[in-house]
């Protein structure tokens, strides 16, 4: 995949069109086809190009290539590919392409295909805006509107079909000939649904021809205009001052955001390759949308924002561009009215923020999201309904932030008030149990998605509770910092009365401790009644492939066998709060019992692995996030519905397993903290952080930890190496021995 947080293009073949999955997948916008689900729209592909020697289509949906190569530059964002063919005659073709989308101007986008041919021949290319393009819940597009201009440039238009959005995409092309091609004949073919230019083109033996487009997507208002003037702009500007742009933002990405690993280039690769994902769809341009589930890579989980963003991603992003990770919670602070009408939907107050998140922040999940298999039915799923956690994975994600980055601009634009509504919610859904005298959070769905409506999970109540312990600190922090906001937010969200609430709530919410004797946290009540069945038992219990586990009836619902990470989430979350044994004893207790049957849950097994010294655990953990999209392992289906895509929260959590597991990097408002634990067979490993505006290098080998704060940084900070405290100056370096070594700067 390429993609520059405005448009991803999907890994097809430039010959590739709807069939072999093709599209390009636009951020933010939307679209529902009636009667089916709503889901982002795939833009018309400009990316399309066909090749016809002497007639014979030259792809290798018709010819077996002699050799193919596809590969991505991972350092500039360009996909590439080279494929050769010997044709029936006996010549040799061959077809070498590029394609990448700019990040300095999110709607240009360039490809060039490059043909040689050994003998003499007649080349046919066709290149143009292909609108029959790849569709889950489609087509989005209808009435196409196609058009040519004078100038060697094409454009296809439609409105989608809800809201009549125009979408338009613009081609602007350009060629080179060597020696020995002659241009012949030209066409240009308009089509339902595509525009194309077909040129002719007589090659003498060796000689190349090279079909250069410069593309632009746009939706909105005057899409067409600016499509096309975007486009011509692009090819005036030239490919490769368009390119250089582009590339030299990738550099400052990769020099902010890379990992590098010594002693195994496996996981090097895994890593970056992880770190791309997260670059492509991170949205530079706008505040309006944040990265769904699968990024940009098509259309899967309805192009939902789910919680994976706040909890697997923003460590990320506010370690490395804290101005991204503004940007993808201010999307929070734009569907906070969202989050207002699903509360009041359920009767409650405050902000249920949405379980899959659209533009508007209203719920695109449905009551039956999944098929069942046996039966063909809906089945009944209550994520939208009883995922709660999912207002305060992102008040805790916000706090965050502003605890991380220093940067409280966040707080008083929204994020303050996204923090006190989700409180509020937190403080309607709970229930007080007068014989236990207590709070209580029941009929809860957990991040284990097998054990639906149950009371009282630990991850989830405690989640709340710290919201609320948030939100009293908010309101501390606006009242002393911010006065004049503090009355505002409290007259208009009518909040005098919450505010008592937050701390008897808080006082008395009751969430599962470990138990005295084992030390293992009780996923929720009754967990531990369950048929303690094994993994491999539930496995066999399977009847049909992709059967669903749980929805009360799943073969997983009674038994003690979960979906992924739930009560060692919350160990990863709150190390300090639970000693080192009682995080041994809940990994060791629930790892054999999780299927991971989500991507999110191998990165905080690895995490947690790590923080308590399993370094074997942890880097099996990290490979399996890492690798994610390498392997082609990944589920592609649950019941009939399909998954497939980029896993950008695992890939998060591949940074987090790398730089928070094997670094231990730990920031808290006033110190940072470093804890490293590598795999035994690293040589090294190197990353940067920012912290509080100021920029920091870390490198770790078997023996000793440096930590180097760059030489414009403004403040002096302390940190705890490796149980040692310091105090590093800017420009100066720490380096800390590890075993018993002593500290010298
Ligand atoms: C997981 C959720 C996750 C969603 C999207 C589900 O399979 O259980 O925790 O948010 O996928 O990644």
């Amino acid at each position: 995949m390429i993609g520059n947080g405005a448009v991803g293009v999907r890994g097809t073949l430039d010959e590739f069109g709807r069939g072999q999955l093709a599209a390009c997948t636009l951020a933010g916008l939307y679209d529902q086809v009636p009667g089916c689900w709503r889901e982002p729209v795939n833009a018309p592909n400009p990316f399309l190009c066909r090749v016809w020697c002497d007639g014979t289509l030259v792809s290798p949906l018709s010819l077996k290539p002699r050799s193919h190569r596809q590969w991505i530059d991972l350092r500039h964002a360009v996909h590439r590919r080279e494929t050769a063919y010997i044709l029936p005659d006996g010549n040799e073709v061959t077809v070498e392409a590029a394609r990448f989308l700019s990040v300095t101007d999110v709607h240009m986008g360039f490809a060039n295909c490059r043909v040689k041919a050994t003998r003499a021949c007649r080349l046919t290319i066709e290149a143009g805006v292909d609108g029959a393009v790849w569709d889950l819940n489609g087509p989005h597009l209808t009435g196409f509107g196609a058009s040519e201009g004078p100038d060697e440039t094409l454009l296809l238009a439609a409105p989608t079909q809800e809201q009549g959005v125009p979408v338009a995409v613009a081609l602007a092309w350009e060629e080179e000939l060597s020696d020995g091609a002659t241009p012949m004949n030209r066409a240009t073919v308009v089509a339902k649904d595509g525009i194309f230019v077909r040129r002719q083109y007589s090659l003498r033996a060796e000689a190349a021809c090279t079909v250069r487009r410069f593309v632009n997507f746009r939706f909105g208002d005057d899409a067409s205009s600016a499509a096309l003037a975007g486009a011509r702009a692009a090819r005036a500007l030239g490919g490769e001052a368009l390119f250089a742009a582009s590339a030299a933002r990738w550099a400052e990405r990769w020099a902010r955001s890379d990992v590098r690993i010594e002693g195994d280039d496996d996981a090097q690769l895994a890593l970056r390759y992880s770190l791309y994902q997260l670059l492509i769809v991170a949205p530079e341009h706008t505040d309006r949308v944040s990265i769904p589930a699968r990024g940009l890579s098509g259309q899967v989980y309805k192009g939902g924002v789910f919680w994976d963003t706040e909890m697997f991603m923003l460590p990320f992003f506010s370690h490395t561009q804290p101005e991204m990770a503004r940007r993808l919670l201010h999307y929070r602070v734009h569907t906070l009215d969202g989050a207002r009408r699903k509360a009041k939907e359920y009767g409650f107050r405050g902000a249920f923020y949405a379980w899959e998140s659209q533009d508007t922040g209203d719920d695109a999940c449905t009551l039956f999201n999944i098929t069942d298999v046996f039966t063909g039915r809906p089945l009944r799923t209550y994520f939208r309904d009883k995922q709660v956690h999912i207002s305060a994975d992102v008040a805790l994600a916000i706090w965050r932030y502003w605890k991380e980055t220093g940067d409280d601009s966040l707080l008083r634009e929204g994020g303050a008030e996204v923090i006190l509504e989700c409180a509020r919610f937190y403080l309607s859904c709970t229930c007080y149990v007068p014989d236990r005298e207590r709070y209580e959070l029941r009929d809860v769905v957990g991040p284990d998605e097998y054990h639906e409506r149950v009371d009282n999970n630990a991850f989830t109540s405690a989640m709340a509770r710290e919201t609320l312990a948030i939100a009293r600190q908010t309101l501390a922090w606006l009242q002393t910092r911010q006065p004049e906001l503090h009355e505002e937010l409290i007259a208009r969200l009518d909040y005098a009365g919450d505010i008592p609430r937050l701390d008897e709530v808080h006082a008395r919410l009751h969430v599962p401790e470990p138990d005295a004797k084992t030390g293992v946290i009780e996923q929720f009540s009754g967990y531990h009644a369950l048929e303690a069945a094994s993994l491999a038992e539930v496995k066999a219990r399977v009847l049909k492939a992709n059967e669903y586990w749980g929805a009360g009836q799943g073969v997983a619902a009674h038994t003690q066998v979960i979906k992924q990470a739930d009560t060692v989430l919350l160990l990863h979350l709150f190390p300090e709060r639970y000693p080192a044994a009682v995080r041994r004893a809940n990994w060791e207790f629930y790892e054999p019992r999780t299927e991971h049957g989500s991507s999110l849950s191998a990165c905080i097994y690895a995490l947690v692995a790590a923080g308590v010294g399993n370094t074997e655990w942890a880097y099996r953990y990290f490979l399996k996030t890492a690798t994610i999209d390498l392997t082609g392992q990944s589920k592609q289906y649950v019941g009939t519905l399909y998954i497939g895509g980029t896993h950008p929260a695992a890939n998060g959590g591949a940074w987090m397993a790398a730089v928070q597991g094997f670094g231990g990097l730990r920031v808290a408002a006033e110190r940072i903290i470093l804890e490293p634990q590598l795999p035994a067979h690293w040589r090294a490993l190197e990353f940067r952080f920012q912290w509080h505006g100021d920029w920091f290098d870390v490198r770790v080998t078997p023996h000793e930890v440096r930590l180097a704060a760059a030489a414009g940084n403004v403040q002096q900070v302390e940190a705890t190496i490796a149980g040692e405290h310091c105090v590093c100056a800017p420009g100066t370096v720490v380096v800390c021995g590890l075993n018993g070594g002593a500290l010298h700067a």
